[in-house]
């Protein structure tokens, strides 16, 4: 009897974790397959290590995610160097190789939802190291403080700050970068940093260089509707889960819990700020083919508290989408990374459309049988797609 029950509890527990029903079209199911279900195990332990109030979620995958970690190590191709720029802890990749000319400049920003990683992580490193020598460029990786230690806006601070520090004529004259061909780019929370930081740029009196693209891949821009179609499917994606998205949001701007709980509900916003929901709304933004079968419902407007306490949720700076139409016409060239199963996909759809309706030339990418997470995950044929494609637009418009 004991060992029938045992047995039961094995088959479940198996089932639970290696069964992650994913869509029929994607590539390499069961190299995917076995990465979702080490992410599960690894996400239930720490979330039970934060149940029993030993340490925050965030913080054990932080810890956990140190170890791989990679040292500024150069090879026969690159020189890496970490440093800080305007104190924030940069990583430097220089090609070797002789130049005649000034080359271009890559800002580069890691995703892990304002939390996590650091552009010292493998797939970070590899994937700055291949822009290097591949785009015969100066790419430069920056880190920011992560929440639960630092909330919003230190992370949008800090990249700022570094941007800055960057694109400063002498700067850019010692790293042989010429000023008229520096991008900003980053992956997920680092795509949002980047589409915030394009922004301020063109906002700034004091930045005389101007950039000439940003390269967004999946990233996430708006905090204010949570109920969008990517969220609603979201359940089934694999990596990114509309729950962990939230949790990262809310994060972003706060630890206490009371924010995440209301932007499950979809009833953070409050009522004076409701003008603010034709910026995210889905209804007139997305393509006819992502509303299909989803009726656009407008968020029920919560009470003031939380926007008092966290205004930064409000905030075009953390999302960008909340941008005035003028903002975004000064923007420069564009391109997006969406996939088709992501919960970040909507964000992505709707940016691309608002930045086209305005004017800026806008390329876009979207990845039929692409994933929250596929563009860095190492080793997989349709990270190396990805990549590569995200090289020859670099390639072709910085
Ligand atoms: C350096 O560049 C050469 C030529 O492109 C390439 O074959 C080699 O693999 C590169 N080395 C590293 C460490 O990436
Ligand atoms: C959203 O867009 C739809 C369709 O264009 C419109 O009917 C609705 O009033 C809009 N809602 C908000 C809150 O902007």
């Amino acid at each position: 009897m004991g060992k029938t029950i045992l047995l039961l509890v094995a088959v479940v527990l198996v089932a639970y974790y290696v069964y992650v029903p994913l869509p029929g079209d994607i590539e390499e199911p069961w190299k995917l397959m076995l990465q979702t279900t080490r992410l599960k195990v690894m996400m239930d332990l720490v979330s039970f290590a934060e149940l029993l109030g030993i340490n925050h979620y965030m913080d054990t995958i932080q810890i956990l995610m140190k170890f791989q970690e990679l040292p500024a190590t150069s090879d026969e191709n690159v020189t890496v160097t970490d440093t800080a720029f305007n104190s924030v802890p940069v990583r430097i990749y220089v090609p070797k190789r002789k130049s005649e000319s000034l080359r271009r400049g890559l800002f580069f920003i890691h995703g892990g939802g304002w939390c996590l990683g650091s552009n010292a992580l493998l797939e970070y490193d590899l994937l700055a190291r291949q822009i290097a020598e591949r785009l015969d460029a100066v790419v430069l990786s920056t880190n920011y403080g992560l929440a639960p230690k630092y909330h919003f806006p230190r992370q949008f601070e800090d990249v700022y700050d570094a941007l800055r520090w960057f694109l400063q004529e002498d700067i850019l004259e010692r790293y042989g970068v010429d000023p008229q061909r520096v991008g900003v780019s980053g992956d997920s929370a680092g795509g949002n940093l980047a589409a915030a930081v394009a922004q301020q740029i063109v906002q700034d009196p004091d930045v005389k260089t101007k950039l000439k693209v940003q390269a967004l891949v999946y990233p996430a821009l708006q905090a204010l509707d949570m109920n969008l179609p990517s969220y609603q499917e979201g359940l089934y994606f694999p990596i990114l889960s509309p729950l962990l998205m939230t949790r990262f949001w809310s994060e972003y701007f706060t630890t206490d819990r009371t924010l995440e709980k209301a932007m499950l509900l979809n009833q953070h916003v409050p009522m004076e700020s409701s003008h603010l929901f034709q910026f995210v709304n889905w209804s007139s933004l997305l393509p006819e083919r992502y509303k299909k079968g989803y009726f656009y419902k407008s968020p029920t407007p919560g009470s003031s508290e939380l926007s008092k306490k966290y205004p930064g949720f409000l905030d075009v700076k953390a999302c960008p989408l909340l941008a005035n139409d003028n903002i975004l016409s000064q923007l420069p060239r564009t391109y997006i990374i969406t996939c088709q199963y992501d919960v970040l996909r909507d964000d992505g759809l709707m940016y691309a459309m608002r930045l086209q309706n305005a004017g800026v030339h806008v390329t876009h990418h979207h990845v039929e049988n692409g994933f929250h997470g596929a563009f860095t995950l190492h080793g997989f044929k349709i990270s190396y797609r990805l990549q590569n494609q995200y090289f020859s637009w670099l390639m072709e418009n910085l």
